[in-house]
């Protein structure tokens, strides 16, 4: 039995410099105890340990950038066989190279789980920490305290000296305490709540700032809760406020319906004119050309509000082949046209590469408006949710209806959503042809974004052909 011993619990670089010498020279994964320095004894303390077999034997080993990506939010995980089950996943993939991507695997199964909750966890610590003022011999300092379900506390640090690079600050929690003095980041052992302090004049700022971007139409007290779980509630100043803005909500909502302005939102005079230029010369109800007009002033959900215009889909009207992606992206939104971008660019390499003309094809997407959150300069996608799906559905209807393909092809779980009106894996779907109550037959595969998405050259490499793949079995079919 070996045993190792982690620096703390989100030790990741431990367990990783561990991992390499263990695997490498081929210990077996139930020869390893692993234990977090200041743990109770483990369940092996009496049996005898033997060394650490020496770095050099971690050669041979390979590794995925994604395994790793993986691996650094499942150690924060507070399961305590996180560290096995990583241990034995690491040595899985030796043998099983696309490993992870067997979503239903026991182990992978575990391993995405743990990660998903720490990326949760590590959301809402970066989204609730509220810091508190307090004056010191050196001036002010800011003071807050969190108590993680996880053990997120590294990982979220960064974040913060990003976001208050200017402020001394410390993030007190009960297992270790991160600090900021504006030149270095360091951690210090947990503490207790006591030390931080309790109220503050930035209590007030924050509970003026929390009632103004307060939206009472939004409201919904279960997905609030499951957002911010009522355990945090105490360590947030406008928690106060909580209960007075849900009573007045319900009149306040009715007012902001009744004050929605009725005029479409100013353009820049570039986007118009593009708008312009793009519109087809002759105007009618009829037929694709009247569709995509109506569509520019399509208020079927709130997308609208934050996208520069409609992106509708684009093709010829006796197009055989009808591919439908998720929604426009930055560059969509602004040039009004679908699939220009990056992934649009990798889509027209590999529908090439499968012997499909785009001209020839039909394309579009399930959700026709930019949903976009701003951050900055910059205006980061967000991914549609079901409402705003199944509220474009309608324009995907029409548009099948008028074009009357031999096949649909839903790129990605968003267009699976949209045209099957139901949600299906992609990984467990790809290849196959579900019928949909709304557009006929459905072949699916995966979304182009995806293969940008992978890091690992190799497995882009494969992806990619896979995809190119799926659009050859599409040719087959729709051509013969
Ligand atoms: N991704 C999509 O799904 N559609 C586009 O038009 C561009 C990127």
């Amino acid at each position: 039995m070996i045993a190792v011993e982690l620096a703390h619990a989100a030790d990741f670089d431990g367990w990783r410099a561990a991992a390499r010498s263990l695997a490498g020279a081929a210990v077996a994964g139930e020869s390893v105890v692993w234990r977090v320095k200041g743990d109770a004894a483990d369940l092996f303390g009496d049996e005898p340990k033997g060394p650490m077999p020496a770095q050099s034997a971690a050669g041979a080993l390979t590794v995925s950038r994604h395994f790793l990506d993986l691996a650094e939010r499942v150690v924060c995980h507070r399961d305590p066989t996180r560290f096995a089950l990583l241990y034995r996943l690491l040595l899985r993939l030796q043998e099983q190279h696309r490993l992870l991507d067997h979503a239903t695997d026991d182990d992978v199964f575990r391993a995405d789980a743990m990660a998903k909750a720490v990326r949760r966890e590590r959301h809402k610590m970066t989204a609730y920490v509220r810091f508190r003022e307090i004056v010191t011999d050196d001036g002010p300092a800011f003071i807050t305290w969190f108590e993680p379900e996880h053990h997120v506390e590294r990982l979220s640090a960064p974040f913060f000296v990003d976001r208050f690079a200017a402020m001394r600050w410390s993030i007190l929690t009960p297992e270790v305490c991160a600090h900021w003095d504006l030149q270095a980041l360091t951690f210090t052992p947990g503490t207790t709540r006591d030390f931080a302090p309790d109220d503050d004049r930035l209590e007030e700022h924050w509970r003026t700032y929390y009632a103004n971007i307060f939206n009472p139409a939004r409201l919904k007290i279960g997905a609030m809760k499951r957002e911010m779980p009522m355990r945090y509630w105490k360590n947030l100043p406008e928690s106060s406020l909580i209960p007075g803005l849900i009573q007045k909500a319900s009149a306040q909502s009715d007012g902001m319906i009744a004050s929605v302005p009725m005029a479409a939102p100013k353009r820049s005079p570039k986007i118009l004119a593009q708008q312009e230029a793009g519109k087809p010369a002759a105007r009618h109800e009829g037929g694709l050309d009247g569709l995509r007009h109506a569509a520019e002033g399509c208020k079927r959900c709130p997308l609208w509000a934050n996208a520069t215009q409609t992106v509708f889909g684009e093709g010829r009207a006796d197009a055989q082949l009808l591919f439908v992606g998720e929604q426009p992206g930055d560059k969509e939104d602004l040039a009004g046209r679908p699939f220009i971008g990056p992934a649009g660019q990798l889509f027209d390499r590999a529908l090439a590469a499968a012997g499909i003309d785009r001209e020839a094809a039909y394309v579009t997407n399930a959700v026709k408006h930019f949903k976009n959150e701003p951050r900055g300069k910059r205006r980061l996608h967000k991914s549609p949710n079901v409402s705003e799906i199944n509220a474009c559905r309608w324009w995907i209807e029409q548009e099948s209806a008028l074009l009357k393909p031999r096949l649909t092809i839903a790129m990605g779980a968003t267009a699976v959503r949209s045209l099957t009106g139901e949600s299906h894996s992609v990984l467990k779907t790809r290849g196959q042809v579900l019928a949909s109550p709304f557009v006929g037959d459905v072949f699916v595969t995966v979304h182009p974004s995806f293969l940008l998405r992978l890091r690992d050259e190799a497995e882009k490499a494969r992806e990619y052909d896979a995809f190119v793949a799926d659009l050859e079995t599409v040719r087959r079919l729709a051509y013969g």
